[in-house]
């Protein structure tokens, strides 16, 4: 059982860009705000978006959304990274889904704005005693099978690499239906670290460790991460 946190997250020097394009995908990343808040429960309400993960787990509702939503944002503010929400280029209230040249989308004289796309990044988590990042990622049907999540995840992991002085854990915990996401993340280097039960059933679990660039590399480094 994981008990309440002993000591704080790692700090990580760099605060995100609060938008910038995900290289030639057409779609922007940007920091969520409360505002969005609405229009990414629209987003996630969608039943396909929760794979294996039973009705009562899903965090589809206005109000567990709304308090999901807090964290991400109250993430961003003490960590100057977290999930981002995906926008695709042009499109969004006040900017977000500006284009890579800083033009925003949305203007009075433009298209109606169009609600996000996706949701997902990386976070810390304290998990099995120790603090690791955790993937999410939910795409909108209509925009899966892009490439966006691995290159959405990989920009992430990367970002994150660069900036850890002590070797991290990143976890991926899915359904065992999900065979999407758990393709996805042997794509990205992550490998099967068992299994780990919850309350909606069973989750896999899969690994990968980043980081560890400053002088020691931290004890994470040998650590397993079963158990
Ligand atoms: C899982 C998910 C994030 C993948 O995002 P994506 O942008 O569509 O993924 P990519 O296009 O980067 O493709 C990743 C790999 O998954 C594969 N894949 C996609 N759908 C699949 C499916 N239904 N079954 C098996 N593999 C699948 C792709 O083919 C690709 O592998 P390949 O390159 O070997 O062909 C997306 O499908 C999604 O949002 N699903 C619903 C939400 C969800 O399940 N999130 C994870 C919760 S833990």
């Amino acid at each position: 059982m994981t008990t309440a946190p002993t000591v704080p997250p790692p700090q990580t020097a760099m605060s995100w860009p609060d938008v910038e394009a995900l290289d030639a995908t057409g779609v922007m990343l940007a920091r969520p705000r409360m505002g969005d808040a609405a229009a990414t429960a629209e987003m996630q309400a969608d039943p396909r978006l929760w794979v294996g993960v039973p009705e009562t787990f899903r965090t589809t509702t206005t109000v567990r959304q709304e308090d999901e939503f807090r964290q991400f944002l109250d993430h961003w503010r003490a960590h100057g990274f977290g999930y981002w929400l995906v926008w695709e280029a042009g499109t969004g209230p006040g900017g977000h889904g500006a284009t890579p040249d800083g033009r925003s989308g949305g203007t009075e004289a433009g298209p109606p704005p169009i609600g996000p796309i996706g949701l997902g990044g990386l976070r810390w988590l304290w998990w099995r005693e120790r603090w690791v990042l955790n993937t999410y990622v939910r795409l909108a049907v209509a925009v899966q099978g892009r490439g966006l999540a691995s290159s959405l995840l990989r920009r992430a992991i990367d970002r994150l690499a660069g900036d850890l002085a002590d070797t991290t854990t990143v976890v991926v915990r899915t359904r065992p239906e999900n065979a999407a996401m758990a393709r996805l993340a042997h794509h990205l280097g992550f490998h099967e670290a068992g299994t780990e039960e919850r309350s909606a059933g069973p989750y896999r679990i899969l690994a990968t460790r980043i980081g560890g660039g400053g002088p020691s590399g931290g004890d994470e480094a040998t650590r397993p991460i079963d158990g």
